[in-house]
């Protein structure tokens, strides 16, 4: 075993994957000791498929979340913003997770807030059906447009990882990532803000006052967003920033 490991490990070294070793043990625990499942699976790998659509699962805030073909993977970066959602929401309290994709937000604070109620939306019928395997209590459609109307003026936290890349960005983006995954997950228009703009507009009908807008976002959109934030009763803005000093996210909270 530990020498199939090290082969495996050298072999995405080699192709310049640089957590191999994490990825090998991954890959060898998936394939149960089969050498024709694990050599596909290493040749999934090599063309670039992201390893959570080969495994079937990913790790998101140390939750195992399963990950279905084709459904957007959650990212490690938007672990920070689910921990802020967490613990803004009470413990009896409600929450919406917006553009769910896996329901990785969501399923993190059902894990900590097993008494809320958490909903969840995203357009893509893959990732309903992928959040619904994830235990979250997802709605097909557009935005706020398939949740209950039970929830108006109820709701504590809303929190999004939307589409926020600029269209004339999205050429930067990783060479992989859209031979794999779709461009609906991160296309949000000119300067990336379509999407927010209307989760601005459209969440207070959902929050209670007092209740808690969180948003990931990059560069200089949260400052391009203050005016429609202000327009719609947020205050407390607070910028959401990485190790490096960069803007991550927004947290803004509804006035009365
Ligand atoms: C960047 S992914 C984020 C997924 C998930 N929140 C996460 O962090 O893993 C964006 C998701 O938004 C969904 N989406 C895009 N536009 C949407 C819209 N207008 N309404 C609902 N979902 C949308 C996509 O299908 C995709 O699953």
């Amino acid at each position: 075993m530990e020498n199939d490991l090290d082969f495996v490990t050298a072999q995405l070294a080699e192709a310049g994957f640089i957590a191999a070793r994490d990825e090998a043990e991954e890959l060898l625990e998936c394939s149960h000791d089969d050498d024709n499942v694990l050599a596909s699976m290493i040749e999934r790998r090599m063309r670039g498929e992201p390893l959570a659509w080969i495994t079937g699962s990913a790790t998101f805030c140390g939750v195992k979340i399963r990950v279905e073909h084709g459904v957007y993977v959650p990212r490690w970066q938007s672990e920070g913003l689910a921990r802020l959602a967490v613990s803004r929401l009470p413990e009896r309290g409600t929450a919406i997770d917006l553009c769910t994709g896996s329901g990785a937000i969501a399923a993190t604070l059902l894990t900590h807030r097993p008494n809320a109620r958490v909903v969840a939306s995203d357009l893509d019928e893959r990732a309903v059906a992928c959040a619904t395997s994830n235990g979250v209590e997802v709605y097909g459609g557009d935005l706020f447009t398939p949740l209950p109307h039970e929830l108006f003026g109820e709701v504590d936290v809303v929190v999004g990882v939307v589409p926020y890349v600029p269209t004339p960005s999205l050429s930067f983006l990783p060479r992989d990532t859209f031979i794999f995954e779709s461009r609906t997950s991160y296309d949000g228009g000119p300067d990336g803000l379509n999407i927010l703009r209307r989760v601005v507009r459209e969440s207070p009908r959902f929050l209670r006052s007092g209740g808690c807008l969180l948003v990931e976002l990059g560069g200089e959109q949260a400052e391009l967003l203050r005016r429609e934030l202000t327009r719609f009763r947020f205050i407390d803005v607070k910028l959401l920033t990485d190790d490096d000093g960069d803007v991550r996210g927004l947290e803004a909270t509804l006035s009365a």
